[in-house]
């Protein structure tokens, strides 16, 4: 072992040898996630339906493949994990959002909603389960999931009612799933607050084109510490969920929310 590795080996939360899948790992916190995860040590698929973007990346990344995935489809599923042989880390973070009341929200955009938030981590969560399962035949370790879920699923957040319905749902089934599978998976949520990232970019386009700064201004002022989240923040809580010192860790929720929910 040269000096490096050996000091690499004694960091803390490594992943060297695991394999994970990032669900819309080509922009924002999935990105951040993919890029933490293999300095981690990890080999990381990057499945998304953006191809050209989770290809970029990989690229840049050396540890990473690109996968086209869409967790929407259950035949997208299947191709995918048809290619995967191996998967130690499950990380469910792709998703969409949606501005509305309840009077507001069409029957269809609820159910896109639900669609892509919640039923998606339903099916790529059963198709990849067996290989998650199996995932302590190679090492001590159990395989593990986290769930990028949203303080929207913890406090109530006016003209979010779909997106809040769905990472509420979230929360729920990562807390199921910790509770059936105790001794052979973990499994964990992530509850951001807002962060920067094009997702909060393209809300900020289509809603507020002529007052952006103004909103900007409001999303910084609803959490104490003053400011967005950083998906590097976000993606840190990941890898560490994902490693072997969290092996205590199974149906928590880590809120990384710069103080919103604590008020
Ligand atoms: N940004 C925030 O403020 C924030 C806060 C809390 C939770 N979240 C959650 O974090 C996750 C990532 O958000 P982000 O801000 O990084 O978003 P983003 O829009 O920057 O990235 C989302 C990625 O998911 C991909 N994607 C969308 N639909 C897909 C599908 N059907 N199949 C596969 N990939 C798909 C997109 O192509 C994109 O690469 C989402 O679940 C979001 O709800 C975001």
């Amino acid at each position: 072992m040269t000096d490096s590795s050996a000091s690499r080996a004694s960091e803390s939360f490594r992943l060297d040898g695991r394999h994970a899948l990032v669900t819309g790992g080509a922009s924002g916190i999935g990105e951040a996630t993919v890029k933490e995860l293999a300095r981690a040590g990890a080999f990381v698929w990057i499945g998304d339906i953006n191809l050209g973007a989770a290809e970029a990346l990989a690229a840049s990344v050396g540890s990473a493949k690109a996968l086209h995935l869409d967790v929407t489809s259950p035949e997208s599923i299947v191709t995918a994990a048809a290619q995967i042989k191996q998967l130690d880390i499950l990380v469910n973070n792709a998703g969409i959002g949606h501005v509305g009341s309840i009077e507001s929200t069409e029957p269809e955009d609820f159910d896109r909603l639900l669609n892509a938030n919640v039923r998606s981590v339903y099916l790529v969560t059963r198709a990849f389960l067996p290989l998650l399962l199996a995932a302590n035949q190679r090492h001590e370790a159990v395989g593990t999931i986290v769930n990028i879920a949203s303080v929207s699923g913890l406090v109530g957040i006016r003209q979010r009612f779909a997106y809040c319905t769905s990472k509420g749902a979230v929360i729920a089934m990562t807390r199921q799933l910790a509770v059936e599978y105790p001794k052979t998976l973990r499994v964990n949520a992530v509850c951001p607050g807002t962060v920067q990232t094009p997702f909060v970019e393209g809300y900020l386009e289509k809603f507020h084109k002529e007052n952006k700064e103004e909103i900007r201004t409001e999303l910084r002022a609803r959490q104490p510490v003053g400011r967005l989240g950083r998906p590097e923040e976000i993606a840190s809580a990941v890898r560490y969920l994902a490693s072997d010192e969290a092996a205590f860790v199974s149906g928590s929720l880590l809120t990384i929310d710069g103080g919103w929910t604590a008020a």
